[in-house]
């Protein structure tokens, strides 16, 4: 396994945006559209090809084309945010869909819905969702598709805790990890300080 925190500066620039409490929930969206493609370009640095015979217009040569379906899992309802930008870096990624609800008083997830592409067990299978605060969902979620076949998985959040990247680090150890940044902690509610607040919340106007 191995967790890369990506620090990259666009992306920085992007999330202060989404953090600053007065930005309106159409300019949180947008800009999250913007980091989940650039997120997608790195997340997909080792995704596997093959060789692929063809001539261009000059000559004959070998180049690449991806040997293995994609899926993404949205984590619902926050991880739909991260969606659109996948697909467009990902045009032939098929989605899996999976509802975890965070229960506000005890912080554990209660799955409420879960529907997947057929072939999930050969798939490269990306996890999306912009938080990671006590890993509980994340955790909830990489079981299920396990329990489903899913072998080869990656995990993407915008925004992590350390307490979350720990949870996750020791119950999966076999899933590859990328955080846009490591925020600082957890706060006695489980909201990641300095954080975004609800991602849910402020991607659907909900309150
Ligand atoms: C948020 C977020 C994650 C989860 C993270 O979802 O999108 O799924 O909390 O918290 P955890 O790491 O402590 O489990 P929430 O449960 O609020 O649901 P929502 O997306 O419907 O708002
Ligand atoms: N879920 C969120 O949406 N935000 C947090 O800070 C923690 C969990």
């Amino acid at each position: 396994m191995a967790t890369k925190i990506l620090n990259h500066n666009l992306i920085s620039h992007k999330l202060t945006i989404m953090r600053d409490r007065n930005t309106k929930t159409y300019i949180f969206k947008q800009n999250l559209d913007e980091i989940a493609m650039l997120m997608a370009y790195e997340v997909t640095r080792d995704i596997p090809v093959k060789n692929k015979e063809i001539e261009t217009p000059i000559c004959p040569m070998v180049g690449k084309e991806m040997s293995k379906d994609v899926i993404l899992v949205p984590i619902l309802r926050a991880g739909i945010g991260l969606v659109d930008g996948f697909r467009t870096i990902i045009p032939n990624a098929k989605i899996g869909h999976i509802g975890m609800a965070r229960d506000e008083e005890t912080l554990l997830p209660v799955e409420y819905y879960a529907k997947f592409p057929s072939g999930i067990d050969k798939a490269r299978v990306i996890v999306l969702d912009p938080m990671l605060a006590t890993g509980g969902s994340a955790n909830a979620v990489l079981d299920v598709i396990k329990q489903r076949g899913a072998k080869d998985i990656q995990l993407v959040c915008l925004v992590g805790a350390p307490e979350g990247l720990r949870a996750v680090e020791e119950a999966h150890p076999d899933v590859d990890v990328y955080l846009g940044t490591l925020d600082e902690r957890l706060n006695e509610k489980g909201y990641i300080v300095p954080g975004l607040g609800d991602a849910g919340d402020r991607l659907f106007g909900t309150d």
